[in-house]
């Protein structure tokens, strides 16, 4: 387009010179007037105007053109963002739907089962749901039991690792929750149970009453997961400081937690590690610390990039990735020995 117009342009200017010539000529000012030389010459004239105005047209349409161009261009993009938008929406709103539905069913079998609970087979825990057939993964609201004295509590159950029944005690994935707490949060519980979470001290020592089963499952920021499982597992009541009894370790991210078997549980306000160093303080998280650790699971959350700390004090378990690196994901959780998926 841009050609053409310099050709016209061109056309026009080279009109434009043809006539002034022919203007300024003197002999032919001397030829009487109406003859076909004047005639000619307002020809040109008007092919000037003419050529001026195709001129201006050319350009015009040329500037539209590029202009609609161009529109169309953000017309067609917008439509794929809008597409793309589109899209993201379905699937937000598909796991959206997926989730709820999880949650009904959840409620709906929980109805069912709180109107026909008797106290012999009461629930304290993921495995008892799970054989009286709830085989979701989820969160699911225990009855408070007079019997066991256990109070309503919420939990986590894993239906679905090394065939359910697991009761969660632990996450760390999204890394918004401090973990540098005291002891009384530690003995109650905190955080939120489909995020991050300690469940409580006091409800570990219930859960592990009989004997239980300790699964830790690990991801570091490559994607790869370990585990840890020790085949045997409780925790003292807190007259005895939460103490930390385990035995029979299996799995591939190794044995780090054999070295804080025996040892009771600190916090930053109450150092009971066997340590001259307050191990809480310095690692930043209530544990069962030895002189310090082998594995700090309740440490600083360090994000991608920060993971491989410069200080002690992150989410480690040195048998997999040393003392140095802050793992991605941490789920803690429990089962009755006697379980059968
Ligand atoms: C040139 O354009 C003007 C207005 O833009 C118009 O009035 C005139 O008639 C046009 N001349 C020719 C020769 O097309
Ligand atoms: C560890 O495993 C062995 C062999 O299965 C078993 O005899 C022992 O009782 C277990 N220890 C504990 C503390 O459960
Ligand atoms: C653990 O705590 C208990 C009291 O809660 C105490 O008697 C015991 O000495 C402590 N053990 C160690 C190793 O600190
Ligand atoms: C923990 O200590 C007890 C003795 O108190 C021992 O029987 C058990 O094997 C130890 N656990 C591990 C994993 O070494
Ligand atoms: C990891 O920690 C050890 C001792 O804690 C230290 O000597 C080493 O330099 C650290 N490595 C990195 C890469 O920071």
């Amino acid at each position: 387009m841009a050609k053409v117009n310099a050709c016209v342009v061109a056309l026009g200017f080279t009109l434009l010179l043809l006539a002034e010539t022919w203007a300024q000529n003197p002999r032919k000012r001397q030829t009487p007037p109406k003859t076909p030389k004047a005639q000619c010459c307002d020809d040109v004239r008007s092919l000037k105007v003419q050529v001026a105005n195709l001129t201006s047209l050319l350009e015009e349409m040329s500037r539209k053109q590029e202009t609609d161009l161009m529109s169309v261009v953000r017309q067609i993009m917008d439509l794929d963002k809008q597409n793309r938008q589109q899209e993201a929406r379905v699937t937000e709103a598909e796991s959206k739907y997926s989730e709820i539905n999880n949650r009904v069913e959840i409620m709906q079998l929980q109805t069912l089962q709180s109107a026909t609970q008797t106290s012999s087979d009461a629930t304290y825990d993921c495995a008892s749901l799970y054989s009286k057939s709830y085989r979701i993964s989820g969160e699911y609201k225990l009855p408070k039991d007079e019997f066991l004295g256990t109070p309503e509590l919420s939990v986590f159950c894993d239906m679905e690792t090394n065939g359910g029944g697991w009761t969660l005690i632990q996450r760390r994935k999204v890394g918004l929750t401090s973990f540098n707490r005291d002891w009384k949060h530690y003995k109650n519980g905190f955080g939120s149970i489909r995020g991050d979470f300690w469940l409580g001290n006091d409800h570990i020592f219930r859960l592990t009453r009989q004997p239980s089963v300790l699964r830790i499952e690990m991801e570091d920021w490559q994607g790869e997961t370990r585990y840890a499982q020790y085949g045997f597992f409780t925790v003292g009541n807190e007259l005895n400081s939460y103490k930390l009894f385990l035995a029979n370790y299996s799995g591939n991210a190794g044995d780090s937690l054999r070295y804080h078997n025996n040892t009771n549980f600190s916090t930053i306000n109450k150092d009971n590690d066997k340590c001259v160093d307050d191990c809480a303080s310095l690692r930043k998280g209530g544990y069962w610390y030895n002189c310090c650790t082998d594995s700090n699971l309740n440490g600083v959350f360090y994000r991608y990039g920060q993971h491989i700390t410069k200080n002690p004090d992150g989410i480690t378990w040195y048998g997999w990735h040393g003392s140095n690196y802050s793992l991605k994901k941490v789920e803690m959780k429990v089962r009755p020995v006697d379980f059968q998926p």
